[in-house]
């Protein structure tokens, strides 16, 4: 073979093999199914921003299980009303935590490990990295983002993400049944776009980190971590930018999600999400070698 074939004949297989994995990847997603008993009669999930949004969904779709819920968020009155209402529907146990995450970069190790002693006598098994800033830089230039805006970002996106996961994963570790992590990063994680800036960038950045932990993580370990990759979904956050095409709501999301914990490791979860990224991508490759070109 000469140069050029060798050069051809390996870019075809690097192809023919990205395209294989994530079509496979994506029949997975669809076609997943988890015993969600697996992961320990009784157990608890800890849900992080619970009271609102995807983080409702998660809350709902765990109790309805029979999983008692640690919610985490900083509203008490919306706390206390999610509790009474999971008690009363679910007959489950339910733990509240409040905590405003926008205080948790000023001390981190005090923030996160108050969470971790009001639940040091429960059986955690599910924990629901859920809580992070939306896209409320959508529409501005990088150096229009206020500077309040880009802090609170980073703090909601990034800090409890690796905090949490880094308190938990051990005592998961030492659990003899099933347990299971999903962080919350973004389908914009994925896309060169030149709008959003802050936020896409800390969502790859919880995609990233999130496929490190998995690589490290013992492929023998009984912990499951999913990094779930959501387009739009119908919550206060992205409802004032009125998106149409594609939305799901917060217990497809949540739904979809458990199903593919287990059984693949990076996801955008729902169908439509998953068709979403990959219009996404393939628009935003078109895009940026046309700007450049
Ligand atoms: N929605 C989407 O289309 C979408 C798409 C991809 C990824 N995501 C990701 O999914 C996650 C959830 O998004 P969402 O749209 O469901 O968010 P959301 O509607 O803004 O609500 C999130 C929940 O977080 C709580 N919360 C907000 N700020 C908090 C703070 N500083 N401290 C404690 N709790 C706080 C809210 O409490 P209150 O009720 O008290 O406000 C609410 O319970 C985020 O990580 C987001 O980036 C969302």
């Amino acid at each position: 073979m000469c140069m050029l074939e060798t050069f051809f004949f390996i870019i075809g297989l690097n192809s023919t093999l990205y395209l294989f994995f994530s079509a496979l990847n994506i029949v997975k997603s669809i076609l997943s199914s988890n015993n969600l008993s697996a992961y320990g009669k009784g157990s608890w999930a800890l849900i992080t921003g619970c009271t609102d949004g995807i983080g409702e969904g998660f809350t709902e779709t765990l109790a309805k299980q029979g999983f008692n819920i640690i919610q985490v968020s900083r509203n008490p009155e919306k706390l206390k009303n999610q509790a009474q209402d999971l008690k009363a529907k679910y007959g489950i146990k339910v733990k509240s935590i409040c905590k405003d995450f926008s205080q948790c970069s000023k001390d981190p190790v005090t923030f996160f490990n108050d969470i971790f002693f009001q639940t040091k006598d429960l059986d955690v098994s599910l924990l629901i990295n859920n809580i992070g800033a939306t896209s409320n830089t959508i529409k501005k230039s990088f150096a229009e983002v206020g500077i309040d805006n880009l802090t609170n970002l980073i703090t909601l996106n990034l800090f409890p993400i690796v905090f949490l996961t880094r308190i938990y994963l051990p005592e998961m570790n030492k659990r003899t049944h099933k347990s299971g992590i999903i962080n919350l990063s973004s389908v914009l994680a994925d896309l060169r776009l030149k709008f959003n800036i802050p936020y896409g960038a800390s969502k790859n950045f919880d995609k990233y980190f999130t496929i490190s932990i998995q690589a490290e993580n013992d492929r023998k370990s009984k912990v499951d971590i999913l990094c779930l990759q959501p387009g739009y979904v119908d919550t206060v956050a992205v409802r004032k930018y009125k998106p149409t095409i594609l939305v799901i709501n917060r217990f497809e999301c949540a739904e979809s999600a458990m199903k593919c914990l287990g059984n693949v490791q990076v996801t955008n979860g729902h169908p439509k999400h998953l068709l979403m990224s990959i219009i996404g991508k393939i628009a935003s490759l078109g895009i940026n070698y046309l700007r450049k070109n």
